[in-house]
């Protein structure tokens, strides 16, 4: 890619870039955020990283919006993260008025870009920037099965003593107390994890999965985590900068897709160069489909709130 655009300069902004710029994603990485020296800052500082890591992406930082322009992907992480003990949905007034600017900007000075938002309540604020920005919904997506794919696979790993690089995990549903981790589509080399993981600490490991972003916060207090989000961003780049056209759990606009419509939540995807190509169904048992729906409603009742 030419060039790819953070808005928020905070600690996901910065882990997603420094990834972007090591990984040569993009010839130039933008950071764009109301505060011009954490922008300019963190961009020079990760800048300052490549006589050692050897990248060539070349990095900017303003509080300029209109550096965008010619963005082939905006990534979205500005807001305010939750403090321990709330809940993602606690932040989304907040987070709602900050979100309606950026996506304001976006569309007038990055129009052909796909948009993937970060912000929390993921799954909200991706209907809201579809919603407010009019596109096609190929090109409003969000970040959150990724992530909480990680965090399973991690989990699956530590349990079992396997190789990371051999496990695949699977979750879906809302980025919220109520996602649904798959173990039936969770895998290590093709292997369904029931062959290896006892199904108590098969339940345990889907429900630390669950709280995997309060497990975090708890432990850091003053911080949410970043740089698991940065990595889950990164890779959702990286499928679309080569076209891979990678299946990957997404926050995506649901239009009939799982018996849900005119609602973001996460569901496989294929992921490549003009964003979201399809949706992938999966064929869900009554229990899974149960949960997901379960799900549907959690992310409803926070989209009747906008
Ligand atoms: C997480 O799960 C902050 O939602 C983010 O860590």
């Amino acid at each position: 890619m030419n060039k790819i655009s953070i808005v928020g300069a905070g600690r996901v902004g910065e882990a997603t870039a420094h990834l972007l710029a090591v990984r040569e994603h993009a010839r130039e990485v933008v950071l764009i955020d109301i505060s011009e020296g954490a922008a300019s800052g963190t961009a020079l500082d990760i800048q300052e990283t490549a006589p050692i890591l050897g990248f060539d992406t070349k990095l900017t930082g303003s509080d300029d919006p209109s550096l965008m322009a010619g963005s082939e992907v905006v990534v979205i992480t500005a807001g305010v993260p939750r403090k321990p003990g709330m809940s993602r949905s606690d932040v989304l007034e907040t987070n709602l008025k900050v979100i309606d600017g950026i996506v304001g900007n976006v569309v007038k000075h990055a129009p052909d870009a796909i948009i993937i938002m970060v912000t929390n309540p993921v799954d909200v604020l991706t209907y809201h920037a579809w919603k407010s920005s009019g596109w096609d919904r190929s090109r409003v997506i969000g970040q959150a099965g990724v992530l909480d794919s990680m965090r399973m696979a991690s989990f699956v790993s530590m349990e079992t003593g396997f190789s990371i690089k051999d496990i695949n995990a699977m979750v879906l549903g809302g980025h919220g107390d109520t996602m649904v981790p798959l173990p039936r589509f969770t895998t290590i080399n093709g292997i369904p994890v029931r062959q290896f993981i006892d199904e108590e600490p098969l339940q345990q490991l889907i429900q630390r999965t669950r709280d995997g972003g309060a497990e975090i916060l708890a432990l850091k207090q003053n911080s949410s985590a970043y740089d698991a989000p940065g990595a889950a961003v990164a890779e959702m780049i990286s499928a679309m900068s080569m076209n891979r056209r990678r299946i990957l759990p997404c926050v995506a606009i649901l239009d009939g897709e799982y018996g849900q419509s005119d609602i973001a939540m996460g569901v496989p995807v294929v992921l490549g160069q003009s964003g979201m190509e399809s949706v992938v169904e999966l064929d869900l048992d009554r229990e899974e489909m149960g949960a997901f729906s379960q799900s549907a409603e959690m992310v409803l009742a926070d989209l009747q709130k906008i």
